[in-house]
């Protein structure tokens, strides 16, 4: 896929979106005063068509904003009702980086997505393929992964503040699929906290956990094996038999009673 064809797929979506363009955009979508502050001419484009005009223009910043989450003052520079912004100067650093953005989201396109079936992609609109929102998910930045965030605060203000942070990001984001809010996120934690140096981390996490899940039995068998190192056997034994009660396959649970009777318990 070339250029031109990369540029006809993007025309394509906008119109789509937007159907007449500007004037019927700006019924739909009450924003008659984009049109209006937007100039017609455009002096600093480097990644976008020299000649583009100035609805597909203004479709595409649309679509970058709403891939980030974001209004036109994170990149541009000016107040946010638009009033006197001036589009064209490269002074904020999120403009810049998008530039690379743009140029990354092409390439991944062309070249590598549509390296095998270009003539099956022809007339599809740019949602077939990458976009910005595949990343940043309607974020400024892409986010990081739940167990990583949490792992960070359990081990610098501890296992109460993460489980704060768990709640209010659940309350916040669930089913927006950002985050997994599963219990195998807790799992990650404990581990990444046994593997800091911080077990007694982990098995905070582990307890405080189950009054989310208490019907988990990975997260029962997980707390036996936190136990086990830590060289209580009898509340390892206990957590054991409470995930084989709940699931009698359960393979750690099953594999860390084992180990006890092997220990001698
Ligand atoms: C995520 C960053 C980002 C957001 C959000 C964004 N823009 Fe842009 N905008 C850019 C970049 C980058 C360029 C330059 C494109 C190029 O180099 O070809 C640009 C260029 C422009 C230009 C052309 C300026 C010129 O004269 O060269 C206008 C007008 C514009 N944007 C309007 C808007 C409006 C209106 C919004 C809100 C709906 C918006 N932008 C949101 C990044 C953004
Ligand atoms: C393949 C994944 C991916 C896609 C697609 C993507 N981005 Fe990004 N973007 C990232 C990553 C990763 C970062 C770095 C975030 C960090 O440093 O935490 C980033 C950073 C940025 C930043 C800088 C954020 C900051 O605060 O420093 C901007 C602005 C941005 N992206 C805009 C865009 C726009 C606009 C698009 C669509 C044209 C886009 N991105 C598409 C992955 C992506």
């Amino acid at each position: 896929m070339n250029q031109k064809k990369a540029r006809f797929h993007m025309t394509h979506a906008i119109h789509r979106f937007t159907l007449a363009g500007c004037c019927l955009a700006a019924l739909l979508l009450m924003t008659a005063p984009l049109c209006a502050q937007v100039p017609d001419e455009f002096t600093n484009l480097k990644v976008l068509d020299k000649d583009i005009g100035k609805q597909d223009l203004i479709g595409i910043m649309k679509g970058w904003a709403g891939g980030l989450g974001v209004r036109c003052n994170h990149c541009h520079v000016g107040p946010d009702n638009l009033q006197g912004m001036d589009f064209a100067t490269d002074e904020k650093e999120h403009k810049r980086a998008t530039r690379a953005m743009v140029e990354m989201v092409r390439t991944i396109n062309s070249q590598y997505l549509g390296s095998w079936e270009d003539e099956a992609l022809e007339g599809k609109g740019e949602d077939d393929g990458v976009t910005c929102f595949t990343c940043h998910r309607g974020q400024p930045r892409p986010p990081h992964k739940l167990s990583e965030v949490l792992t960070e605060t359990a081990l610098s203000e501890g296992t109460d503040a993460a489980m704060t942070q768990y709640k209010s990001l659940k309350q916040e984001h669930y089913g927006a699929g950002l985050y997994d809010f599963s219990e195998g996120t807790f799992g990650q934690v404990a581990q990444a906290a046994i593997e800091a140096g911080k077990p007694e981390v982990g098995l905070e996490v582990l307890r405080s956990s189950l009054e989310v899940y208490p019907e988990s039995a990975d997260l029962h068998a997980f707390l036996g094996m936190g136990l086990v190192q830590s060289g209580d056997a009898d509340g390892a034994a206990e957590a054991f038999a409470k995930a084989l009660q709940l699931d009698p396959d359960n393979a750690n649970a099953k594999r860390g009673k084992m180990m006890l009777e092997r220990m001698g318990n």
